[in-house]
């Protein structure tokens, strides 16, 4: 087998494979569940409430599972993307990869600091309070949600543009690379 064979061979270990597509349902999870929660507001508190918690720990188990799949993945790089790839295009699937994992990192970190600020702290899955510097405070718990917010704004443009990705080399180019995540 060639370099180019080897390369095309390449698929994520089954292990890289399920943290990307169990993150994947998680963050599709969280944007329903998190608009449902604003704009489409329970009238019931007590099951708004158990929307909220569903929400907030989901969201907070992305954390950890991120920074677990970022330690993994040193130890389990990927194999390069195909050689005849564009450099721009190479450079734009690792631009959006790294804006996605800023944004699995930050938007659980941000959450947390919403929910406290508004003076509900956070206890992961019922057991570990994840205690956050600050106490009950409005005017920062304001930015923090416009934070929250608008992070999944751009997350959800990150997301279009990498489905996107995935679909313009299974259609387009048909390289091999969406089978990589297979
Ligand atoms: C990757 C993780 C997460 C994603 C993609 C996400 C996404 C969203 C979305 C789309 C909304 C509705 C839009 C809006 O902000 O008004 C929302 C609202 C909300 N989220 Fe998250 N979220 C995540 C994690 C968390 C975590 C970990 C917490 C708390 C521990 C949290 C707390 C909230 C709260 C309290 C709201 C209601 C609006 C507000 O007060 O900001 N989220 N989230
Ligand atoms: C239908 C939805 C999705 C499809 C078809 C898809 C497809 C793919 C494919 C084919 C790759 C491998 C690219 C390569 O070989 O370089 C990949 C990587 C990746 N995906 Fe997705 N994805 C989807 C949803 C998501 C979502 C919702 C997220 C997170 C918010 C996400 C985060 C990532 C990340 C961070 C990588 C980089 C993996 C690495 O470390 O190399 N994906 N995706």
């Amino acid at each position: 087998m060639n370099n180019r064979e080897a390369e095309m061979a390449f698929r994520y270990s089954p292990t890289a494979r399920a943290l990307h597509w169990v993150t994947a349902l998680a963050v599709l999870a969280q944007f329903i569940i998190g608009s449902w929660i604003v704009w489409f507001e329970p009238g019931e508190e007590a099951f708004k409430f158990r929307l909220y918690a569903i929400h907030e720990n989901i969201g907070f188990t992305l954390l950890p599972l991120t920074l677990y799949r970022l330690f993994y993945r040193i130890g389990h790089p990927p194999a390069p993307l195909p050689e005849d790839l564009p450099a721009i295009m190479r450079l734009a699937a690792h631009a959006n990869h790294a804006a996605l994992y800023l944004a699995l990192i930050g938007m659980p970190l941000l959450g947390l600091c919403a929910t406290s600020a508004w003076g509900f702290p956070f206890t992961w899955l019922g057991l570990v309070p994840i205690p956050t510097p600050f106490g009950k405070n409005e005017a920062l718990a304001a930015v923090f949600s416009a934070l929250h917010f608008w992070g999944a704004v751009a997350l959800g443009l990150a997301i279009l543009a990498h489905v996107g990705g995935a679909l313009f080399h299974a259609v387009v180019r048909r390289d091999g690379v969406l089978q990589r995540m297979l």
